[in-house]
């Protein structure tokens, strides 16, 4: 290579979206809708990044009820994150199709621990032949003094409930739930055998949510991440059998031949789910991921705030550059892209939307609040949650640490991190960040004089700071 080869390459930083005459309304009128791939639709174009400080199923509730998508991490079992996965897609149907069972054997305190287990508040009692015979609630139990009694003792029994049948619509379940103050629908056939469960929590959330993403069920949509290496096929099929609606193939260098390998295997194996893969940083590594079978593609090499790669490896791509490039090359192949890290603000959101991601993925904007996994630690009065890189020096441990217990202190010295351990503060809900993020990507569309994201990536001219117009741009006063 020659110097005088060398390209420039742009963060979201150093431009800015040059504002345009604006027929939008009101912020309100601007629909941020976007297809991460065939069957993908979301309201919001926001990703929750698969790191185990920001997505596990509380996550991926969260955000799917205000729009957007979680992918749950993989640095879990197999079990655990099928567990995962099962939990968003059970939170919050229309019909839970395959509820909660006990037998009438079952003892009280069995009863109560699966159900502060699985988080429900109640279980369906039926016989060896899946009849059902009553309900057991958490208020039948709630001071019911002998754990060692069988359920039957507390349940109400099936000549007092009230039942629909299999198939009812939604409003039809409306009206029963509301007439007959029910919290609990079984849905049982004529043979009195249980087909499914309608609750009025479930059927309130989705009167309520028009916004949340949902499957053709009205279950919570979510995704679920996996490696190249080892028994990820068989991950892939079990993440697939319990509703994720998508599979995202996540590796730092996704340019590689192993990764290439692994997403024919997939596509050969599950070739009706939508796949992401990911990470790369090129037109060409988008071509090479997309005539593979890839649908969708994760754009970033080192831009995401706990990253270390670019200084460890001196590799990466400006993120703005990175994605730009990408989305032309994504146009040409017929895939979507998603910008994934290196943002800090809301404008840089809009920023990677008007540069061509279909959506974008974040840690750092999600990591600290109330729905992020992990625990909450106090520091000088305030309170603060750890986000981590996953291939930080503790994240390479608990990775370890999922196969072997005991981890060979070499192995450990051995590790060469790629990504930093910290913390960022509380945030509050993602209910408060979600609307605060969105906030401003509608606004700047407004700016831009786009009322889709559609028009957002035709209209969208970007202009680039000068050192004082960065100064401008960012330099203000402290908040006090
Ligand atoms: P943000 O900026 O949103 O970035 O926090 C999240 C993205 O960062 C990537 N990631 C890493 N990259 N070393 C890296 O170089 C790491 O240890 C690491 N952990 C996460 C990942 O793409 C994520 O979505």
């Amino acid at each position: 290579m020659k110097i005088d080869d060398i390209k420039v390459g742009l963060s979201y930083n150093d431009v800015l979206l040059v504002p345009r005459r604006s027929g939008v309304e009101s912020r309100k009128a601007v629909d941020t809708s976007t297809s991460v791939t065939k069957g993908i639709r979301l309201k919001v174009p926001l990703m929750s990044a698969n790191m185990d400080t920001v997505t596990e199923s509380a996550m991926a509730i969260a955000i799917a009820r205000e729009g957007g998508i979680g992918i749950i991490h993989r640095f879990m079992t197999i079990e655990s994150q099928v567990a995962e996965v099962e939990r968003v897609k059970r939170s919050e149907a229309y019909v839970i199709e395959d509820p909660y069972r006990i037998t009438k054997n079952v003892t009280i305190g069995d009863a109560r621990n699966l159900m502060s287990h699985s988080s429900v508040s109640g279980l369906l009692v039926v016989d060896d032949s899946n009849r059902l015979l009553g309900i057991l609630s958490d208020r039948d139990i709630r001071f019911y003094k002998d754990d060692k009694d069988p359920v039957s003792k507390a349940m109400t029994p099936r000549s007092k409930l009230i039942v629909g049948k299999p198939g009812i619509s939604m409003e039809d379940a409306i009206e029963i739930v509301d007439r007959h103050k029910l919290e609990k629908l079984p849905l049982v056939g004529k043979d009195n055998v249980v087909r499914g469960l309608i609750t009025s929590k479930d059927l309130y959330r989705r009167m309520m949510s028009e916004k949340s993403a949902q499957d053709r069920k009205g279950r919570l949509l979510v995704g679920a991440a996996i490696g190249t290496k080892g028994d990820f096929i068989q991950r892939a099929q079990l993440l697939s059998q319990a509703g994720a609606d998508i599979i995202v193939l996540d590796i730092a260098h996704g340019h590689a031949d192993s990764v290439i390998s692994a997403i024919k295997q997939v596509k050969k194996e599950l070739p009706d789910t939508p796949l992401m893969a990911g990470n790369v940083a090129t037109a060409k590594g988008v071509e090479d991921l997309a005539s593979t079978g890839a649908d969708s593609i994760k754009i970033g090499i080192g831009p995401g705030a706990a990253c270390t790669t670019r200084r460890v490896t001196g590799a990466g791509m400006p993120q703005l550059t990175a994605v730009m490039e990408c989305s032309e090359a994504a146009k040409r192949s017929g895939v979507s892209i998603i910008a994934d890290g290196g943002m800090k603000e809301s404008g840089d959101i809009t920023k990677a939307l008007a540069a061509g991601a279909a959506a974008i993925m974040s840690g750092s904007l999600f990591a600290g609040t109330d729905e992020s996994p992990g625990f909450f630690v106090r520091r000088n009065g305030a309170k603060y949650k750890a986000y981590r890189g996953m291939s930080s020096f503790g994240a390479n441990i608990s990775r370890k640490m999922i196969d072997n217990v005991v981890i060979d202190p070499q192995e450990a010295f051995d590790i060469v991190p790629e990504g930093v351990e910290s913390s960022v503060p509380y945030k509050g809900s993602m209910k408060e960040i979600v609307y605060q993020l969105m906030g401003g990507v509608r606004s700047g569309m407004s700016y831009c004089g786009a009322s889709t994201l559609a028009e957002l990536r035709k209209n969208a001219r970007f202009i680039r700071l000068t050192h004082n117009a960065t100064i401008e741009s960012y330099d203000k006063l402290p908040e006090k």
